[in-house]
């Protein structure tokens, strides 16, 4: 008996039934994925910067921050009661909380036993020249010193020299440098705020810088 030629006829068979059976089903319809907005709008979940944000000043209980199942959570102040009177802002948690301070609307308590105790502020602005055609960086320690101890940032965060610090959008957007805070605990980057960081106009002589390539252009 010849195996071989047994073989192939019985593949023969299977394949016309499958040949056959195929030519009579219904045509298959192509599946169509349909992505909810809702599905792909984490995708850059890891970078607070550039998560849109859902709500802001939700009580307690809702803010995804506290524990809901602890009873103390249900005890705390709701934020926008506690913010009744300050001033607003467009952005972050909408409200200005350097102007509430410069209004004498807070006070932060500086030391958790003596309550007399005052801020050391200092009153120094950091020029951070842009190579982009974006107004120069303002860092202003005096806002920042008004509520952070001078070692909330150095050495950990900036070196305390003027231009010691390499700092990009790329840096902040991550999570770092201005980024610490920013997007965080204080406004975030958003277009409407670019101004408050870029604040110093440019000279009116500045002209963009150009590569060493640009200059001794090959080509002309
Ligand atoms: C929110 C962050 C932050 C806080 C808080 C802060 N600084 Fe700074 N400081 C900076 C940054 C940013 C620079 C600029 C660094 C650069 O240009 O690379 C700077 C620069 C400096 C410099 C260098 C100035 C110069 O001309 O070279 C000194 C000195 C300094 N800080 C001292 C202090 C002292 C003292 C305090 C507390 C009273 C303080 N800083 C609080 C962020 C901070
Ligand atoms: C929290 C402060 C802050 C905010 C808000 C901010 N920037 Fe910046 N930006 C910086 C700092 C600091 C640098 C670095 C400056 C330097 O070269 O030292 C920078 C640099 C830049 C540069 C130069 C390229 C680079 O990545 O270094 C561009 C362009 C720029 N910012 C655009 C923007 C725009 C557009 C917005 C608003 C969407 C914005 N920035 C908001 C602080 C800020
Ligand atoms: C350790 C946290 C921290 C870091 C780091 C930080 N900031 Fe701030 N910043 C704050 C807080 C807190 C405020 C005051 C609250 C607010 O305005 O949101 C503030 C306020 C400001 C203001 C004042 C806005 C106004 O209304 O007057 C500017 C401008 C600013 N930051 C720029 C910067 C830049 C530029 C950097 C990086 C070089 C930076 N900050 C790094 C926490 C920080």
């Amino acid at each position: 008996m010849n195996y071989k030629a047994n073989i192939t006829v019985v593949s023969l068979v299977a394949l016309l039934v499958v040949v056959c059976g195929g030519a009579q089903a219904a045509p298959v319809q192509p599946k169509v994925i349909q992505l909810a907005a809702a599905d792909v709008s984490d995708a850059n979940i890891f970078n607070r910067n550039l998560k849109k944000p859902k709500a802001y000043n939700l009580p307690p209980a809702e803010d995804g921050i506290h524990d809901a199942g602890n009873d103390a959570t249900h005890t705390l102040q709701k934020p926008l009661e506690a913010y009744q009177g300050l001033p607003t802002t467009e952005f972050g948690n909408r409200i200005d909380w350097v102007q509430s301070i410069d209004k004498g609307l807070l006070k932060p308590r500086w030391d958790r036993v003596d309550p007399n105790e005052e801020p050391f502020v200092m009153d120094l602005d950091i020029v951070r020249p842009v190579k982009a055609s974006v107004p120069d960086v303002v860092f202003p320690h005096r806002q920042h010193t008004e509520w952070l101890f001078c070692s909330n940032c150095h050495p950990a965060i900036f070196i305390p020299q003027k231009g010691a610090n390499q700092i990009s959008m790329s840096a902040i957007l991550l999570g770092q440098k201005c980024g610490v805070c920013h997007g965080k605990v204080s406004f975030p980057i958003a277009t409407n705020t670019c101004k408050k960081c870029h604040s110093k106009p440019k000279p009116a002589d500045w002209t963009p810088p150009l590569s060493e390539a640009s200059v001794k252009n090959p080509w002309k």
